[in-house]
């Protein structure tokens, strides 16, 4: 019997030492102090022992009760907080450590066409644009007939689409200009309409010092009540400066774009008085906004499209924009 006891006290003493939490505690516990346990079963049996062997079995079986009872109280205190937060300070372990500089740390910076492309953004953010995106793949929906350019029209040859082999021939294509989104924003937007869009256009180029086959542009488009040409050189005029400083001028030349009416290129001057064209404008073709359900009678605006890779060429005086490309870090980490 005395045996018996000891033999389950012993056990107890490892299974309170694998005790996950004190509700496994508790129920060990019961089992070997509680008012149905082996204990008391014990103690009771104590009366039948012969009374000369009765003192030394109640000494062995108290024994084998306290011994329970520390095991269940470090337990208890293993698995309380204030036990587990004294557990984790006698463990803690320091983990920091001073390495001596072996190599210089070189931090990375982001692309040049990115930086570009930021400072286009903040630039137009400032003057209260949002940015907005499109998808790379288009139809020839948004990339053509929407802005205006029919399946006859001859502009569509000057693009160099890359087609994709998807639906109808020369349905699916890569974009070949940011200019659809101005038609998904217009499509999905009241005016006042105030956006920027940059991204990643696609022709048929062959890679050369100034041609990419994949590149940058970033698109604006405004479309407000009573938007006039003036706005639209005011805004040009405005983040040109912001860009590249108050000495640098911008000019308007007039051109042709379908999608807008009357339509003009624009120009920076250098500092050796040459003018450096940079992308195109306009005033939005009535039937571009008409595409897109807005009404030309009491809506007007405006619109530009130019290329960041261009842009971040001219403001580094790089001589290959296939640079940007090559991903030569001794090139990149000079911008
Ligand atoms: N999408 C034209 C291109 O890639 C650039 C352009 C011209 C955009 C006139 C415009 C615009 O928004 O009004 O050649």
């Amino acid at each position: 019997m005395m045996e018996g006891y000891e033999k389950a006290a012993a056990d107890a003493e490892e299974r309170l030492a694998s005790a996950a939490d004190i509700h496994a505690v508790a129920d060990i516990e019961r089992d070997l102090l509680g008012r149905r346990s082996q204990f008391t079963e014990a103690k009771r049996r104590l009366g039948d022992l012969d009374p000369g062997d009765r003192a030394a079995a109640g000494r062995r079986l108290n024994a084998a009760r306290e011994r329970v009872e520390a095991s269940v109280a470090a337990a208890r205190a293993r698995l309380t907080a204030s036990g587990r937060a004294d557990r984790y300070e006698a463990e803690r372990l320091d983990l920091t450590e001073r390495l001596p500089r072996v190599v210089p740390l070189r931090r990375g910076h982001l692309h040049p066409v990115t930086q570009a492309r930021d400072r286009l953004e903040d630039v137009f953010v400032g003057m209260g644009y949002t940015v907005a995106e499109g998808p790379e793949v288009e139809s020839a929906w948004y990339n053509f007939e929407a802005l205006n350019i029919p399946e006859w029209h001859p502009a569509r040859g000057e693009f160099d689409t890359i087609f994709v082999n998807l639906g109808q021939p020369e349905e699916v294509m890569l974009r070949s200009h940011t200019s659809p989104v101005q038609i998904r924003v217009m499509e999905n937007r009241e005016p006042p309409i105030y956006i920027v869009a940059p991204g990643r256009t696609f022709r048929t180029d062959t890679a050369d010092a100034t041609h990419l086959p994949a590149f940058n542009q970033i698109e604006g488009l405004a479309v407000d009540r009573n938007i006039t040409l003036g706005d639209l050189a005011g805004t040009i005029d405005e983040f040109v400066r912001a860009l590249f400083g108050r000495e640098v001028k911008a000019r308007l030349r007039p051109s042709y774009f379908p999608f807008t009416e009357p339509s003009a290129e624009f120009d920076i001057s250098r500092p050796d008085g040459s003018w450096l064209e940079l992308g195109g404008c306009g005033m939005v073709h009535p039937n571009v906004l008409r595409n897109c359900g807005i009404d030309p009678e009491e809506w007007q605006g405006f619109a530009f499209g130019f290329g960041i890779d261009r842009l971040a060429v001219m403001r580094h005086d790089i001589d290959d924009i296939r640079e940007f490309v090559n991903n030569d870090v001794r090139f990149l980490s000079q911008f």
